[in-house]
């Protein structure tokens, strides 16, 4: 049986017992293993969150949907990878870095990443796009009473504004929209949105090299107010979701929806072709 099946057959067993706890040992970079127990936080198509301290969470296989587990190294790999090629441009991200664990005297890689529900205890909310269910930003709000205001999403969005531009400029447009890792992350105290980076390898996962994108050339410049514009309003557009807790009952057509993320695409199109004036026709 190889190391990743042995894993598997460890949590599963080990679960048996008590459902979302697991003993487990991590080889850490100063060569000691150290044992824990870690609690089930959340899981995803490919992977499980294991809290194990409280600012930590190691990162394991779904064992539930195991079709991608001869991925799994791979897929550790990216994770750490992309984690600090974002992390160098100052974007955030769960700062993931590579561990081991150890199954019957073998060693399966791994990575830590940090806690979300220890940054929500500080004031930081990660909201994962692609999985409402596991947000912990539920209730709350940062425009306030007047969720349609163009001029407080403004502000609310300004950090995210400049992530969307060096994203852009990295060639990773596709992280900010679509892909598992256009994610978010609260500022509850500033009132403020970043992009928040986890989740950038796919499961049926890519040649890892592609995973790093190259700078692109200043002349990609000239698309990035109406790129980055657009992807404000549909930034803004599923954050509206959570401002008003998924309730209808305000707006029930959509009009005054309609009206903010018309208004807040073209405000942030208009300040970024001020600031971007050469590349404008
Ligand atoms: N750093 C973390 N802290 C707490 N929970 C996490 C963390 N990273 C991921 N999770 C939880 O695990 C789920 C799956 O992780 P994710 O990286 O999205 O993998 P995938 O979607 O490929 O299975 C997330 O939706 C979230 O519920
Ligand atoms: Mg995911």
């Amino acid at each position: 049986m190889n190391h990743l099946d042995q894993l598997r057959n460890n949590i599963r067993s080990q679960n048996v017992n008590k459902p979302g706890y697991i003993n487990i040992s991590i080889l850490w970079h100063d060569g000691n293993l150290y044992n824990y127990e870690a609690r089930r936080l959340g899981s995803g198509g490919s992977k499980t969150a294991w809290e194990f301290t409280p600012e930590y969470v190691i990162m394991l296989p779904n064992i539930d949907t195991s079709g991608y587990l001869g991925y799994w190294p791979l897929m550790v790999e990216n994770e750490v990878k992309m984690s600090n090629y974002l992390r160098e441009y100052n974007l955030l991200t769960t700062n993931n870095f590579k561990v081991h664990v150890e199954v019957n005297g073998q060693y399966v890689p791994a990575y830590v990443s940090d806690n979300f529900e220890y940054l929500a205890r500080n004031g930081y909310y990660a909201i994962d796009r692609k999985n409402s269910s596991s947000s912990l930003w539920k209730g709350k709000t940062f425009v306030g009473d007047d969720i349609f205001n163009v001029d407080k999403w403004y502000s609310a969005v300004e950090w995210l504004i400049d992530d969307y531009e060096m994203l852009v400029r990295l060639g990773l447009d596709g992280y900010i929209e679509g892909a598992d890792s256009s994610n978010f992350i609260v500022f509850e105290r500033e009132n403020k949105i970043r992009y928040y980076g986890f989740d950038f390898a796919s499961k049926q996962d890519r040649p890892e090299d592609d995973l790093i994108p190259r700078m692109q050339e200043d002349r990609d410049n000239c698309k990035i107010p109406s790129i980055v514009s657009r992807r404000i309003r549909s930034a803004v557009s599923t954050l509206l979701g959570y401002e008003r807790n998924w309730s209808y009952d305000i707006d029930p057509n959509g009009i005054q929806e309609k009206e903010l993320l018309e208004g807040i695409q073209e405000k942030v199109r208009t300040e970024l072709k001020i600031k971007y004036p050469f590349h404008i026709r």
